[in-house]
Protein backbone atom coordinates (compact mmCIF):
# COMPACT_ATOMS: atom_id res chain seq x y z
CA UNK A 1 0.00 0.00 0.00
CA UNK A 2 1.34 3.34 -0.78
CA UNK A 3 -0.34 4.91 2.73
CA UNK A 4 -1.16 8.24 0.88
CA UNK A 5 -3.72 8.81 3.37
CA UNK A 6 -2.10 9.13 6.90
CA UNK A 7 0.01 11.40 5.28
CA UNK A 8 -2.33 14.60 4.82
CA UNK A 9 -2.87 16.86 7.99
CA UNK A 10 -5.64 18.92 8.81
CA UNK A 11 -3.31 21.48 9.90
CA UNK A 12 -4.23 25.04 9.50
CA UNK A 13 -8.13 24.55 8.28
CA UNK A 14 -10.50 26.08 10.52
CA UNK A 15 -13.97 27.32 8.35
CA UNK A 16 -15.93 24.33 7.00
CA UNK A 17 -18.53 25.54 5.06
CA UNK A 18 -17.09 29.00 3.40
CA UNK A 19 -16.18 29.84 -0.06
CA UNK A 20 -13.03 29.82 -1.15
CA UNK A 21 -11.41 32.83 -0.53
CA UNK A 22 -8.40 32.43 -3.21
CA UNK A 23 -8.55 35.26 -6.15
CA UNK A 24 -8.60 32.10 -8.52
CA UNK A 25 -11.67 31.15 -7.36
CA UNK A 26 -13.66 34.27 -7.47
CA UNK A 27 -14.70 33.22 -10.91
CA UNK A 28 -17.26 30.56 -9.65
CA UNK A 29 -20.19 32.23 -8.05
CA UNK A 30 -19.91 34.79 -11.31
CA UNK A 31 -19.85 31.71 -13.88
CA UNK A 32 -23.79 31.07 -14.07
CA UNK A 33 -24.29 28.34 -16.09
CA UNK A 34 -22.19 25.02 -16.84
CA UNK A 35 -22.13 21.70 -18.62
CA UNK A 36 -22.40 18.74 -16.36
CA UNK A 37 -21.28 15.45 -18.20
CA UNK A 38 -22.09 11.87 -17.29
CA UNK A 39 -20.52 9.64 -19.09
CA UNK A 40 -19.19 5.74 -18.73
CA UNK A 41 -19.79 2.59 -19.43
CA UNK A 42 -23.70 2.94 -18.58
CA UNK A 43 -23.68 5.13 -21.68
CA UNK A 44 -23.44 2.20 -23.96
CA UNK A 45 -26.20 0.42 -22.61
CA UNK A 46 -28.05 4.23 -22.21
CA UNK A 47 -28.85 3.38 -18.34
CA UNK A 48 -29.43 4.74 -15.54
CA UNK A 49 -25.59 5.63 -14.44
CA UNK A 50 -24.42 2.72 -11.65
CA UNK A 51 -27.95 2.88 -9.84
CA UNK A 52 -28.92 0.69 -12.64
CA UNK A 53 -27.64 -1.64 -11.02
CA UNK A 54 -28.08 -1.43 -7.70
CA UNK A 55 -31.39 -3.68 -7.69
CA UNK A 56 -32.67 -1.47 -10.23
CA UNK A 57 -33.64 0.87 -7.50
CA UNK A 58 -33.78 4.07 -9.98
CA UNK A 59 -34.74 2.71 -13.28
CA UNK A 60 -32.54 4.10 -16.12
CA UNK A 61 -34.40 5.01 -18.90
CA UNK A 62 -34.76 1.44 -20.91
CA UNK A 63 -35.70 0.40 -17.54
CA UNK A 64 -33.53 -2.49 -17.55
CA UNK A 65 -32.61 -3.99 -14.94
CA UNK A 66 -28.60 -4.85 -14.50
CA UNK A 67 -26.81 -7.24 -12.64
CA UNK A 68 -23.67 -6.11 -11.47
CA UNK A 69 -21.94 -8.61 -13.58
CA UNK A 70 -24.34 -7.51 -16.66
CA UNK A 71 -23.44 -4.11 -15.81
CA UNK A 72 -19.64 -4.53 -15.76
CA UNK A 73 -19.49 -6.19 -19.02
CA UNK A 74 -20.49 -2.70 -20.59
CA UNK A 75 -17.01 -1.97 -20.13
CA UNK A 76 -15.78 -4.44 -22.97
CA UNK A 77 -18.31 -2.55 -25.06
CA UNK A 78 -17.05 1.42 -23.82
CA UNK A 79 -14.70 2.17 -27.13
CA UNK A 80 -16.04 5.94 -27.99
CA UNK A 81 -14.94 6.65 -31.87
CA UNK A 82 -17.21 9.40 -31.96
CA UNK A 83 -15.85 11.44 -29.33
CA UNK A 84 -15.66 14.68 -30.23
CA UNK A 85 -15.61 16.66 -26.89
CA UNK A 86 -14.48 19.99 -28.41
CA UNK A 87 -18.06 19.25 -29.82
CA UNK A 88 -19.64 19.94 -26.11
CA UNK A 89 -17.39 22.42 -25.41
CA UNK A 90 -18.27 24.21 -28.21
CA UNK A 91 -21.89 23.84 -27.26
CA UNK A 92 -21.41 24.77 -24.20
CA UNK A 93 -19.22 27.83 -24.65
CA UNK A 94 -22.03 28.94 -27.44
CA UNK A 95 -25.09 28.81 -24.76
CA UNK A 96 -22.95 30.88 -22.42
CA UNK A 97 -21.60 28.45 -20.43
CA UNK A 98 -18.26 28.75 -18.20
CA UNK A 99 -17.71 25.72 -17.29
CA UNK A 100 -17.72 21.86 -17.32
CA UNK A 101 -17.88 19.10 -15.11
CA UNK A 102 -16.92 15.80 -16.43
CA UNK A 103 -17.94 12.12 -14.13
CA UNK A 104 -14.42 10.74 -14.17
CA UNK A 105 -15.27 8.15 -11.73
CA UNK A 106 -19.11 7.75 -10.89
CA UNK A 107 -20.31 5.15 -8.19
CA UNK A 108 -19.71 2.30 -10.24
CA UNK A 109 -16.18 2.99 -9.94
CA UNK A 110 -14.72 2.89 -13.72
CA UNK A 111 -12.31 5.92 -14.43
CA UNK A 112 -12.24 7.61 -17.83
CA UNK A 113 -8.49 7.70 -17.29
CA UNK A 114 -5.91 5.04 -16.58
CA UNK A 115 -5.31 4.94 -13.02
CA UNK A 116 -2.73 2.35 -11.62
CA UNK A 117 -5.34 2.22 -8.80
CA UNK A 118 -8.28 -0.74 -9.51
CA UNK A 119 -8.85 -2.72 -13.04
CA UNK A 120 -11.92 -0.80 -14.08
CA UNK A 121 -10.85 1.67 -16.11
CA UNK A 122 -9.44 2.83 -19.25
CA UNK A 123 -5.69 1.16 -18.69
CA UNK A 124 -7.17 -1.98 -18.35
CA UNK A 125 -9.74 -1.62 -21.09
CA UNK A 126 -9.19 0.77 -23.65
CA UNK A 127 -5.11 0.47 -23.94
CA UNK A 128 -4.28 3.11 -21.90
CA UNK A 129 -6.43 5.99 -24.10
CA UNK A 130 -7.13 8.86 -21.28
CA UNK A 131 -10.41 10.66 -21.76
CA UNK A 132 -9.98 12.74 -18.82
CA UNK A 133 -6.89 14.34 -20.46
CA UNK A 134 -9.18 14.67 -24.50
CA UNK A 135 -11.76 16.88 -22.04
CA UNK A 136 -9.30 18.80 -20.25
CA UNK A 137 -7.31 19.81 -23.42
CA UNK A 138 -10.72 20.69 -25.02
CA UNK A 139 -12.23 22.52 -21.78
CA UNK A 140 -9.03 24.31 -22.18
CA UNK A 141 -9.02 24.93 -25.86
CA UNK A 142 -12.26 26.39 -25.53
CA UNK A 143 -11.93 28.99 -22.55
CA UNK A 144 -14.00 26.71 -20.06
CA UNK A 145 -12.98 26.07 -16.46
CA UNK A 146 -12.05 22.40 -16.03
CA UNK A 147 -14.51 20.40 -13.48
CA UNK A 148 -14.04 16.84 -12.00
CA UNK A 149 -17.14 14.81 -10.73
CA UNK A 150 -15.57 12.25 -8.73
CA UNK A 151 -17.58 9.26 -6.71
CA UNK A 152 -15.21 8.36 -3.56
CA UNK A 153 -18.14 5.54 -2.97
CA UNK A 154 -17.25 2.60 -4.90
CA UNK A 155 -18.91 -0.19 -6.31
CA UNK A 156 -15.99 -1.81 -8.10
CA UNK A 157 -13.62 -1.79 -5.40
CA UNK A 158 -12.01 -5.05 -4.70
CA UNK A 159 -14.39 -6.91 -7.13
CA UNK A 160 -17.47 -5.26 -5.99
CA UNK A 161 -17.18 -5.37 -2.12
CA UNK A 162 -17.68 -1.87 -1.41
CA UNK A 163 -21.05 -1.06 -2.43
CA UNK A 164 -22.29 0.78 0.73
CA UNK A 165 -19.66 -1.52 1.96
CA UNK A 166 -21.47 -4.52 1.60
CA UNK A 167 -21.02 -7.24 -1.24
CA UNK A 168 -22.58 -6.53 -4.51
CA UNK A 169 -23.50 -9.84 -5.27
CA UNK A 170 -25.18 -10.00 -2.50
CA UNK A 171 -28.14 -7.88 -2.61
CA UNK A 172 -31.35 -8.69 -1.84
CA UNK A 173 -33.72 -6.70 -2.58
CA UNK A 174 -34.39 -4.74 0.01
CA UNK A 175 -30.47 -3.11 -0.66
CA UNK A 176 -29.72 -5.14 2.69
CA UNK A 177 -26.20 -7.17 2.60
CA UNK A 178 -23.45 -8.00 5.07
CA UNK A 179 -20.34 -6.33 5.13
CA UNK A 180 -17.97 -9.56 5.34
CA UNK A 181 -15.33 -7.60 7.00
CA UNK A 182 -15.67 -7.10 11.28
CA UNK A 183 -14.38 -4.77 13.84
CA UNK A 184 -10.46 -4.71 13.23
CA UNK A 185 -10.13 -6.84 9.62
CA UNK A 186 -13.14 -3.97 8.97
CA UNK A 187 -10.63 -0.96 9.47
CA UNK A 188 -7.73 -2.20 7.60
CA UNK A 189 -10.09 -2.81 4.41
CA UNK A 190 -11.37 0.48 4.95
CA UNK A 191 -7.75 1.97 5.08
CA UNK A 192 -6.93 0.29 2.17
CA UNK A 193 -10.00 1.60 0.15
CA UNK A 194 -9.02 5.11 1.76
CA UNK A 195 -5.97 4.75 0.16
CA UNK A 196 -7.08 3.51 -2.81
CA UNK A 197 -9.35 6.38 -3.01
CA UNK A 198 -6.67 9.26 -2.28
CA UNK A 199 -4.75 7.65 -4.80
CA UNK A 200 -7.16 8.18 -7.24
CA UNK A 201 -7.76 11.44 -6.48
CA UNK A 202 -3.75 12.48 -6.32
CA UNK A 203 -3.56 11.44 -10.31
CA UNK A 204 -6.89 13.55 -11.01
CA UNK A 205 -5.03 16.20 -9.22
CA UNK A 206 -1.44 16.26 -10.02
CA UNK A 207 -1.62 15.11 -13.94
CA UNK A 208 -3.65 17.54 -15.55
CA UNK A 209 -2.59 20.98 -14.66
CA UNK A 210 -4.90 23.42 -12.83
CA UNK A 211 -8.73 21.50 -11.90
CA UNK A 212 -11.29 24.82 -11.34
CA UNK A 213 -13.77 22.49 -9.60
CA UNK A 214 -13.87 19.42 -7.73
CA UNK A 215 -17.38 17.46 -7.81
CA UNK A 216 -17.79 15.22 -4.82
CA UNK A 217 -20.48 12.75 -4.77
CA UNK A 218 -20.58 10.75 -1.76
CA UNK A 219 -18.58 8.11 0.39
CA UNK A 220 -19.83 4.71 2.18
CA UNK A 221 -18.31 2.14 3.91
CA UNK A 222 -20.44 0.08 6.01
CA UNK A 223 -19.26 0.50 9.97
CA UNK A 224 -17.36 3.74 9.24
CA UNK A 225 -19.45 7.06 10.39
CA UNK A 226 -17.67 9.04 8.69
CA UNK A 227 -15.16 7.48 5.56
CA UNK A 228 -13.86 10.58 4.21
CA UNK A 229 -12.32 12.76 7.07
CA UNK A 230 -13.38 16.15 4.97
CA UNK A 231 -11.61 18.82 6.97
CA UNK A 232 -8.71 16.87 6.51
CA UNK A 233 -8.70 15.72 2.32
CA UNK A 234 -10.41 19.54 1.87
CA UNK A 235 -7.04 21.03 3.13
CA UNK A 236 -4.95 18.34 0.93
CA UNK A 237 -6.93 19.28 -2.19
CA UNK A 238 -5.94 22.73 -1.33
CA UNK A 239 -2.64 21.88 -1.23
CA UNK A 240 -2.51 20.27 -4.79
CA UNK A 241 -5.22 23.14 -6.15
CA UNK A 242 -4.66 26.26 -4.06
CA UNK A 243 -7.58 27.81 -6.67
CA UNK A 244 -9.86 24.86 -6.76
CA UNK A 245 -13.68 25.07 -5.26
CA UNK A 246 -15.25 21.71 -3.93
CA UNK A 247 -18.77 20.80 -3.46
CA UNK A 248 -19.48 19.07 0.09
CA UNK A 249 -21.01 16.06 -1.15
CA UNK A 250 -18.65 13.84 1.07
CA UNK A 251 -20.89 10.79 2.27
CA UNK A 252 -21.14 9.84 5.69
CA UNK A 253 -24.14 11.96 6.31
CA UNK A 254 -26.78 12.36 3.57
CA UNK A 255 -25.47 15.38 1.39
CA UNK A 256 -28.40 15.80 -0.94
CA UNK A 257 -31.93 17.23 0.42
CA UNK A 258 -33.62 14.29 0.66
CA UNK A 259 -36.39 15.00 -1.28
CA UNK A 260 -38.30 11.48 -0.39
CA UNK A 261 -38.25 12.11 3.15
CA UNK A 262 -38.77 16.04 3.06
CA UNK A 263 -41.36 16.56 0.47
CA UNK A 264 -42.61 19.70 0.40
CA UNK A 265 -40.12 20.86 3.03
CA UNK A 266 -36.84 22.73 2.73
CA UNK A 267 -33.21 21.87 3.31
CA UNK A 268 -32.37 24.16 6.28
CA UNK A 269 -29.37 26.03 6.48
CA UNK A 270 -28.29 24.25 9.55
CA UNK A 271 -27.85 21.25 7.57
CA UNK A 272 -26.25 23.04 4.74
CA UNK A 273 -23.32 24.72 6.93
CA UNK A 274 -22.75 21.18 8.40
CA UNK A 275 -21.33 20.53 4.91
CA UNK A 276 -17.36 21.00 4.41
CA UNK A 277 -17.19 22.70 0.93
CA UNK A 278 -17.58 25.69 -1.22
CA UNK A 279 -20.51 25.88 -2.60
CA UNK A 280 -23.27 24.01 -2.05
CA UNK A 281 -25.73 21.39 -4.42
CA UNK A 282 -29.02 21.39 -5.11
CA UNK A 283 -30.29 17.66 -6.32
CA UNK A 284 -32.31 17.89 -9.70
CA UNK A 285 -35.55 19.32 -8.07
CA UNK A 286 -36.13 22.66 -8.82
CA UNK A 287 -38.75 22.49 -5.91
CA UNK A 288 -35.79 24.03 -3.84
CA UNK A 289 -35.51 27.00 -5.95
CA UNK A 290 -39.15 27.65 -6.46
CA UNK A 291 -40.04 27.05 -2.80
CA UNK A 292 -37.32 29.77 -1.88
CA UNK A 293 -35.26 27.59 0.36
CA UNK A 294 -33.56 29.76 3.19
CA UNK A 295 -30.45 28.46 1.43
CA UNK A 296 -30.88 31.06 -1.38
CA UNK A 297 -30.82 34.18 0.78
CA UNK A 298 -27.55 33.26 2.45
CA UNK A 299 -24.10 34.37 1.83
CA UNK A 300 -23.10 31.26 0.71
CA UNK A 301 -22.39 30.27 -2.92
CA UNK A 302 -24.98 27.46 -4.80
CA UNK A 303 -25.39 25.31 -7.79
CA UNK A 304 -28.28 23.69 -9.12
CA UNK A 305 -27.77 20.52 -10.96
CA UNK A 306 -30.12 18.78 -13.39
CA UNK A 307 -30.68 16.62 -16.43
CA UNK A 308 -31.46 17.56 -19.95
CA UNK A 309 -33.38 14.52 -20.96
CA UNK A 310 -34.64 12.30 -18.07
CA UNK A 311 -31.60 10.66 -17.42
CA UNK A 312 -28.12 11.74 -15.91
CA UNK A 313 -26.17 9.68 -18.29
CA UNK A 314 -27.42 8.27 -21.69
CA UNK A 315 -31.35 7.86 -23.50
CA UNK A 316 -32.16 6.96 -26.54
CA UNK A 317 -34.81 9.50 -27.59
CA UNK A 318 -38.09 8.22 -28.66
CA UNK A 319 -39.49 8.53 -32.32
CA UNK A 320 -41.06 12.35 -31.28
CA UNK A 321 -37.73 13.25 -29.34
CA UNK A 322 -35.55 14.01 -32.95
CA UNK A 323 -35.60 17.35 -32.70
CA UNK A 324 -35.51 20.55 -30.54
CA UNK A 325 -38.60 21.28 -28.29
CA UNK A 326 -39.33 24.92 -27.47
CA UNK A 327 -40.90 23.69 -24.05
CA UNK A 328 -38.04 22.28 -23.01
CA UNK A 329 -35.85 25.21 -24.03
CA UNK A 330 -38.60 27.50 -22.07
CA UNK A 331 -37.66 25.75 -18.96
CA UNK A 332 -34.38 25.37 -19.14
CA UNK A 333 -33.98 29.47 -19.88
CA UNK A 334 -37.01 30.20 -16.51
CA UNK A 335 -34.84 28.15 -14.38
CA UNK A 336 -31.55 29.44 -15.37
CA UNK A 337 -33.21 33.08 -14.96
CA UNK A 338 -34.48 32.06 -11.30
CA UNK A 339 -31.25 30.04 -10.59
CA UNK A 340 -29.31 33.37 -11.64
CA UNK A 341 -31.93 36.11 -9.75
CA UNK A 342 -30.91 34.32 -6.30
CA UNK A 343 -26.85 34.56 -7.02
CA UNK A 344 -26.46 30.57 -7.86
CA UNK A 345 -25.00 28.28 -10.87
CA UNK A 346 -26.59 25.82 -13.00
CA UNK A 347 -25.34 23.11 -13.96
CA UNK A 348 -27.09 21.92 -17.06
CA UNK A 349 -26.41 18.01 -17.63
CA UNK A 350 -25.54 16.06 -21.06
CA UNK A 351 -25.55 12.28 -21.57
CA UNK A 352 -23.59 11.31 -24.78
CA UNK A 353 -24.15 8.02 -25.62
CA UNK A 354 -21.44 5.24 -25.58
CA UNK A 355 -19.91 6.64 -28.88
CA UNK A 356 -19.18 10.16 -27.79
CA UNK A 357 -22.60 11.98 -29.72
CA UNK A 358 -24.91 13.53 -28.31
CA UNK A 359 -28.78 13.01 -29.08
CA UNK A 360 -30.49 14.85 -31.75
CA UNK A 361 -32.80 16.85 -29.82
CA UNK A 362 -30.01 18.30 -27.49
CA UNK A 363 -27.83 19.56 -30.45
CA UNK A 364 -30.82 21.17 -31.45
CA UNK A 365 -31.90 22.50 -28.57
CA UNK A 366 -28.64 23.61 -27.53
CA UNK A 367 -28.10 25.30 -30.88
CA UNK A 368 -31.18 27.17 -30.55
CA UNK A 369 -30.51 28.66 -26.69
CA UNK A 370 -27.10 29.29 -28.29
CA UNK A 371 -28.27 31.37 -30.79
CA UNK A 372 -30.34 33.14 -28.71
CA UNK A 373 -27.57 33.73 -25.81
CA UNK A 374 -25.83 35.79 -28.68
CA UNK A 375 -27.51 38.77 -28.02
CA UNK A 376 -28.27 38.02 -24.24
CA UNK A 377 -25.34 36.20 -22.01
CA UNK A 378 -24.62 39.23 -20.30
CA UNK A 379 -28.09 39.34 -18.20
CA UNK A 380 -27.13 36.01 -17.00
CA UNK A 381 -23.15 35.44 -17.46
CA UNK A 382 -20.85 37.38 -14.61
CA UNK A 383 -23.79 39.23 -13.57
CA UNK A 384 -24.94 39.43 -9.93
CA UNK A 385 -28.24 38.45 -8.15
CA UNK A 386 -30.53 41.52 -6.99
CA UNK A 387 -30.63 40.36 -3.84
CA UNK A 388 -34.58 40.12 -2.25
CA UNK A 389 -35.93 41.27 -6.16
CA UNK A 390 -38.99 39.54 -4.68
CA UNK A 391 -39.80 42.31 -2.48
CA UNK A 392 -39.76 44.99 -5.10
CA UNK A 393 -40.63 43.43 -8.35
CA UNK A 394 -43.36 41.13 -9.78
CA UNK A 395 -40.04 39.49 -12.41
CA UNK A 396 -36.60 38.25 -11.67
CA UNK A 397 -33.73 40.69 -11.86
CA UNK A 398 -30.33 40.25 -12.50
CA UNK A 399 -27.73 43.37 -12.57
CA UNK A 400 -24.51 44.14 -14.05
CA UNK A 401 -22.73 47.23 -12.89
CA UNK A 402 -25.32 50.39 -13.41
CA UNK A 403 -27.24 48.09 -15.47
CA UNK A 404 -30.49 45.96 -13.79
CA UNK A 405 -31.98 43.11 -16.17
CA UNK A 406 -35.82 42.56 -15.89
CA UNK A 407 -36.59 39.16 -17.06
CA UNK A 408 -40.10 38.42 -18.51
CA UNK A 409 -39.80 34.22 -18.58
CA UNK A 410 -42.42 32.74 -20.73
CA UNK A 411 -42.26 29.10 -19.26
CA UNK A 412 -45.60 28.04 -17.35
CA UNK A 413 -44.12 26.46 -14.23
CA UNK A 414 -46.64 24.43 -11.49
CA UNK A 415 -46.16 26.99 -9.19
CA UNK A 416 -45.56 30.24 -11.41
CA UNK A 417 -46.95 31.42 -14.77
CA UNK A 418 -44.93 33.16 -17.35
CA UNK A 419 -45.09 36.87 -17.24
CA UNK A 420 -45.86 39.41 -20.05
CA UNK A 421 -46.29 42.25 -18.31
CA UNK A 422 -46.65 44.82 -17.49
CA UNK A 423 -43.46 45.35 -15.36
CA UNK A 424 -43.46 46.66 -11.89
CA UNK A 425 -40.80 47.40 -9.61
CA UNK A 426 -41.01 49.10 -6.63
CA UNK A 427 -38.67 51.40 -4.54
CA UNK A 428 -36.27 52.69 -7.39
CA UNK A 429 -34.69 56.24 -5.97
CA UNK A 430 -34.06 57.64 -9.59
CA UNK A 431 -35.81 57.86 -12.79
CA UNK A 432 -33.65 54.96 -15.35
CA UNK A 433 -32.16 57.00 -17.88
CA UNK A 434 -33.32 54.60 -20.96
CA UNK A 435 -34.98 51.31 -21.04
CA UNK A 436 -34.85 48.94 -23.94
CA UNK A 437 -34.90 45.43 -25.44
CA UNK A 438 -31.45 43.43 -24.54
CA UNK A 439 -31.63 41.87 -27.91
CA UNK A 440 -31.92 44.65 -30.42
CA UNK A 441 -31.85 48.22 -28.45
CA UNK A 442 -34.73 48.92 -29.32
CA UNK A 443 -36.06 51.28 -26.78
CA UNK A 444 -39.20 50.65 -24.29
CA UNK A 445 -41.56 53.81 -23.03
CA UNK A 446 -42.00 53.59 -19.29
CA UNK A 447 -43.65 55.22 -16.11
CA UNK A 448 -41.82 56.20 -13.73
CA UNK A 449 -44.39 57.87 -10.49
CA UNK A 450 -41.45 59.77 -8.70
CA UNK A 451 -44.03 59.69 -5.69
CA UNK A 452 -43.95 56.14 -5.12
CA UNK A 453 -40.91 55.28 -6.53
CA UNK A 454 -42.22 52.86 -8.50
CA UNK A 455 -41.56 51.95 -12.55
CA UNK A 456 -43.78 50.50 -14.97
CA UNK A 457 -43.00 49.31 -18.39
CA UNK A 458 -45.60 47.96 -20.69
CA UNK A 459 -43.89 45.97 -23.08
CA UNK A 460 -45.44 45.85 -26.96
CA UNK A 461 -46.64 42.69 -28.11
CA UNK A 462 -44.15 42.56 -30.96
CA UNK A 463 -41.53 42.93 -28.95
CA UNK A 464 -41.97 40.01 -26.44
CA UNK A 465 -39.50 36.63 -27.39
CA UNK A 466 -41.02 33.43 -27.32
CA UNK A 467 -38.24 31.69 -24.54
CA UNK A 468 -37.96 35.17 -22.13
CA UNK A 469 -38.41 38.98 -22.95
CA UNK A 470 -35.21 40.71 -21.19
CA UNK A 471 -35.18 44.54 -20.60
CA UNK A 472 -32.24 46.58 -20.29
CA UNK A 473 -32.77 49.17 -17.17
CA UNK A 474 -30.01 51.92 -17.43
CA UNK A 475 -29.71 53.85 -14.51
C1 LIG B 1 -26.78 11.71 -7.04
C2 LIG B 1 -26.78 10.36 -7.73
C3 LIG B 1 -25.85 10.29 -8.89
C4 LIG B 1 -25.79 11.52 -9.74
C5 LIG B 1 -25.73 12.78 -8.91
C6 LIG B 1 -25.84 14.00 -9.78
O1 LIG B 1 -25.73 11.78 -6.16
O2 LIG B 1 -26.45 9.33 -6.85
O3 LIG B 1 -26.19 9.19 -9.70
O4 LIG B 1 -24.65 11.44 -10.53
O5 LIG B 1 -26.71 12.80 -7.92
O6 LIG B 1 -26.16 15.14 -9.08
Amino acid sequence: ATALYPTISAEGFNTPFKPSTNPEAQWYPKAGFGLFIHWGIHSVAGTNPSWAMYNNRFGGTDNASHTPEEYYALAEKFNPQHFNPDEWMKMAKAMGMQYAVLTTKHHDGYCLWPSKYGKYNTGTYMGGRDLVKEYVDAARRHGLKVGFYFSPRDWAYNDHVSAFGVPMQKFDGHNKAINPFKGEQNKIEYNKWLDYTIGQMSELLTNYGDVDVLWFDGANWDGIKKPIDDVKVRNWVYKLQPGIVINPRWGGKPTNPNYKKHKGSHHSLAHISQRVGDFYTYEAKFAYIEDRNEGLYADIWFEFCSDWKGNWGYSKPRKNEQEASEKRIKEIIYQLTLIRSFGGNFLLNIGPDGEGSLRPDVIAEGSIIGEWMKTRKEAFIYSEAVKNWEQISNVPLTRRGTTTYAHLYMHNSKKHKGVHGPVIIQQITTKPSKISLLSSGEEIAFHFDEKHNTLTIDVPKHLQDKFSTIINIQK
